[in-house]
């Protein structure tokens, strides 16, 4: 446990900054419950997956390719459903839609965990900066292909992060999503991570289930491949500042996990928590309107994606 860690207490919710996947998942009897993570292969994603499989649930394993996705399914103590989603690209978002329906599933929860961070130059796909087109619209997809098949309790978690308050002017850049008129890792990261928090507040009011819930968390800071494209002293740093401040992955799966599946959970809709507790969000993410223009934004940017490709 990192130092910090040893420092801090457990919050409202009986747990904290401290607290495993595994912890807040003691007791709970998930057989006969579906859930889909995407980001399934690897990291925090891949933790979750393997606690909700060790409480009995079956997985939909969620990767880039189906062979990253059976790779991680046969890690899990139970059999799961590999998927391939290519979050970056529509047509396997949809392939991925299609495939859960045909399962026929009801799905108990869908963990939004994939992700990529800080990518040091400007990459696109179909006229969109890279971090907002897969960390946000590929998920945006996602979710809304597969609402009617979320159960009467289902619950959607999206993975945003504390790097939601490092933003541009206005927090989403609508006239610059492409970031073809400026473009920096960090705060192209933010936008995506405030679009994950923003959505999860305006899928909130839409969920048609007064039993169903989304919400979204900051899981923490780990070390993980998620770093990838961090320069080398960046990498240094994260490994020098471990054992000080940083959670372990299984830590870091707890509060997508908790929020997932604890009862108490139950009690948060259209919010931000992390440590497994509420935790106070920027004044950009508790902006209605914005929510909802990105919503609309995201909607226009999916029905041109469907025609386009
Ligand atoms: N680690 C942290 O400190 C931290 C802090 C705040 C928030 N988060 C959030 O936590 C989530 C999980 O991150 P992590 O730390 O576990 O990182 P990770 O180990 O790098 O996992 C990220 C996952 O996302 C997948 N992914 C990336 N691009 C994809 C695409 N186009 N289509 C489908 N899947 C894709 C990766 O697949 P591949 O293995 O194929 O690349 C991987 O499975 C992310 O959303 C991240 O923003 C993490």
């Amino acid at each position: 446990m990192s130092l910090y860690g040893r420092l801090t207490r457990p919050g409202p919710s009986g747990f904290g900054y401290t607290s495993t996947a595994e912890e807040v998942s003691v007791g709970l009897d998930l057989r006969g419950k579906h859930y889909l993570v995407t980001g399934s292969n690897s990291g925090i994603g891949w933790e979750t997956a393997r606690v909700l499989s060790i409480r009995g649930a079956t997985l939909l394993m969620a990767a880039r390719t189906r062979a990253k996705a059976e790779e991680a399914g046969r890690s899990l103590p139970l059999s799961s459903l590999p998927l391939e989603c290519d979050l970056s690209e529509p047509q396997s978002v949809r392939r991925c839609v299609a495939e859960v329906r045909q399962a026929g599933r009801p799905l108990d929860g869908i963990i939004a965990n994939a992700g990529i961070m800080a990518l040091p130059r400007l990459e696109q796909k179909y006229g969109y900066e890279l971090q907002f087109f897969t960390n946000h619209i590929g998920h945006f997809l996602l979710i809304t292909g597969l609402l009617d098949r979320l159960s009467d309790t289902g619950r959607v978690t999206l993975l945003s992060s504390r790097a939601h308050f490092r933003v541009p002017p206005g927090g989403i850049q609508f006239d610059n999503l492409s970031g073809e008129r400026g473009y920096s890792p960090w705060t192209a990261y933010g936008q995506s991570k405030l679009a994950n928090l923003l959505m999860a507040r305006a899928l909130a009011r839409r969920l048609p289930g007064s039993g169903q819930r989304a919400n979204a968390v900051h899981p923490g800071v780990i070390a993980t491949n998620l770093g990838r494209h961090l320069p080398g002293l960046g990498r240094s740093l994260l490994r020098w500042a471990e054992p000080l401040f940083l959670k372990s992955i299984p830590q870091g799966a707890a509060t997508q996990t908790w929020a997932a599946v604890h009862p108490d959970a139950a009690g948060h809709q259209g919010q931000y928590l992390a440590d497994c507790n509420l935790a106070p969000a920027s004044a950009l993410a508790n902006d209605e309107s914005l929510a909802e223009r990105l919503w609309a934004e995201s909607e226009g940017i999916a029905a041109r994606l469907q025609t386009d490709t």
